[in-house]
């Protein structure tokens, strides 16, 4: 098996909207179509803070990460938030996902990120994978929406 992570392309919009609706299906959410066209210009956009990654596996794109950098108060390099992570069902188990993650770690180091950070739900699987990265903190999360006016 042969597996390479890199940028999105123009060219892989079709391929990354079939995982992005696999995702947001896992997570029980229906983004309005609007967003997702905003989300994948922006990736695609040399000059926003918002990235995404492909895994591509024997040709098939398989898995994707999507980050966003972010200025931090405690330090002086960007901060790398992992927002969105998911690989294929079919492709599950071969170790996409941590390469995925591998990957980020990779292009902080390169590009002098300070810190890379992600959060998930308590009951997450996922987080058999993550404790091998690192153990979760005693941190919670308040979120708030903010209404139209
Ligand atoms: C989480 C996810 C990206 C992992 O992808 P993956 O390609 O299957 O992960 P890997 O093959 O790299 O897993 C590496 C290790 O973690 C374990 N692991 C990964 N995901 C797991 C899960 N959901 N449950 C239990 N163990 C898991 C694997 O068994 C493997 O262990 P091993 O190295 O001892 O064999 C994938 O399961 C997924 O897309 N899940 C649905 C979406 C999701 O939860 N995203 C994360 C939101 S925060």
């Amino acid at each position: 098996m042969t597996t390479t992570i890199r940028d999105a392309r123009p060219e892989d919009e079709a391929a990354w909207r079939a995982l992005w609706q696999g995702y947001t299906t896992f997570y029980a959410s229906d983004i309005p179509e609007p967003v997702t066209h905003h989300t994948w210009q922006r990736a695609l956009n040399p000059d926003s803070p918002l990235g995404i990654r492909l895994a591509v596996c024997n040709e098939q794109i398989a898995g994707f990460s999507l980050y966003v950098l972010h200025e931090g108060s405690w330090v002086t390099t960007p901060v790398c938030y992992l927002e969105d992570l998911f690989v294929d069902p079919a492709a599950r188990g071969q170790g996409l996902g941590r390469a995925l993650i591998d990957d980020l770690i990779h292009l902080a180091e390169q590009n002098n990120w300070s810190q890379l950070y992600w959060h998930t739900r308590e009951g997450n699987s996922a987080r058999a994978l993550y404790d091998t990265f690192i153990q979760a903190d005693d941190y919670v999360r308040y979120r708030l929406a903010i209404p139209r006016g």
